[in-house]
């Protein structure tokens, strides 16, 4: 079996993109990198794959990422990644934002392979699977980030997000809250999903029923759309009303957190609230979130790497991964014990059977 640059690059402890350097720009390299590297070389007998090394001629120096919302500082950080990763094989990134449109993604996925990128990244909109199979198909190779592969048959780079939902609501248990609102943003993407079923099984584990997961969609993952679920949330009579908030992620939970100040809900004292990914903002809101860390930046590099190593191998050698990091539960200010004081309801009164409620 022919010796993939992979192998080279694990040798010699250097990532693929120096290898790749070593071999199409070795002046950036430093010397004793490039000696180390090209001994590896010599002694696994390695052959750079001509037809690998024509299909990067033919094409341009760049790679594309397309991800769901530019504006999230999720994806900042994890372009980041990306950037500081395929600059050092000499390559630029074309970042593309589908706003979580199907129409745009493939518009951007058709303009990206006119252009002969050597590969695209993509935290895909859901049900975006037959557009990028057919860009694979043509020569193309694809990355998912922030997103499990649906098969082996791809290469990906996410998070456990069941065990993030599951860290996220057994925090919230453990603190002594019965009912929990998750609002969840567009129930399609699997890692809104995966993150509900993961706050399912934390109930389950605690003998709770899922009826105590008070489920409100949004139909976008933004500020705007968690103040529209605070809003649902303060609507609800405080008797019947959940004592915290899980939040698919940090922006919604940022606009949870302005829809209870606006209405004089104090948090945590009132409300407990979990926001997901851990931006930079959680830590420096007004109440700082508790959160749920991605490894935003070790995402992008990973994801990165795994796009290099295909565009770099050919069929034959190319094994795909599916890379999956775990969360972490990050906690801070915004979450407590529910209020002390239990609402005693009038007899005859009984509490309100939660109800899942999604955006008109
Ligand atoms: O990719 C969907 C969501 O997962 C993004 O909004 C980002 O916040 C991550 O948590």
């Amino acid at each position: 079996m022919a010796v993939s640059i992979r192998e080279v690059a694990a040798e010699a402890g250097v990532s693929v993109a120096t290898v790749s350097n070593v071999l199409n720009r070795p002046e950036i390299v430093a010397q004793r990198t490039r000696d180390r590297v090209n001994a590896v070389i010599r002694d696994l007998g390695f052959v750079r794959n001509e037809s690998a090394r024509q299909l990067r001629a033919g094409r341009s120096r760049t790679i594309g990422l397309v991800v769901l919302d530019v504006a999230n500082p999720f994806f900042t950080d994890l372009a980041r990644g990306v950037e500081d990763e395929v600059s050092e094989a000499g390559l630029a990134v074309i970042l593309c934002n589908s706003d979580d449109r199907e129409s745009k993604e493939r518009r951007y996925l058709e303009l990206l392979e006119e252009h002969r990128v050597q590969g695209v990244l993509i935290t895909p909109v859901a049900g975006a699977d037959t557009t990028l199979a057919g860009l694979q198909r043509r020569g193309t190779p694809v990355v998912l980030v922030d997103s499990r592969a649906p098969s082996r048959g791809q290469c990906s780079v996410a998070v456990d997000d069941v065990l993030g939902g599951d860290l996220a609501v057994t925090h919230l248990l453990d603190n002594g809250h019965k009912q929990i609102a998750y609002v969840s943003g567009p129930p399609a993407l699997r890692q809104v999903a995966d993150r509900r079923d993961g706050a399912l099984r934390a109930l389950r584990r605690a003998g709770r029923s899922p009826q105590s997961l008070q489920v409100i969609e949004t139909s976008a993952l933004n500020v705007a759309a968690g103040k529209w679920a605070g809003a649902a949330i303060t609507s609800i009579p405080a008797s019947s009303r959940p004592t915290a908030v899980f939040c698919a992620n940090d922006l919604m939970a940022l606009g949870v957190l302005q829809e209870m100040t606006r209405n004089h809900i104090r948090v945590p004292e009132d409300i407990s609230i979990v926001g997901y990914d851990d931006i930079d903002f959680a830590a420096a809101a007004a109440v700082p979130l508790t959160s749920v860390r991605q490894p935003r930046h070790q995402l992008g590099r990973t994801a990165a790497r795994l796009l290099l190593e295909e565009a770099a191998d050919d069929d034959v050698t190319h094994q795909h991964r599916q890379v999956i990091f775990e969360p972490e539960l990050v906690v801070r200010q915004s979450t407590q014990a529910p209020p002390v004081d239990p609402v005693v309801l009038p007899p005859g009164l009984r509490q309100a059977t939660p109800v899942a409620l999604s955006e008109p």
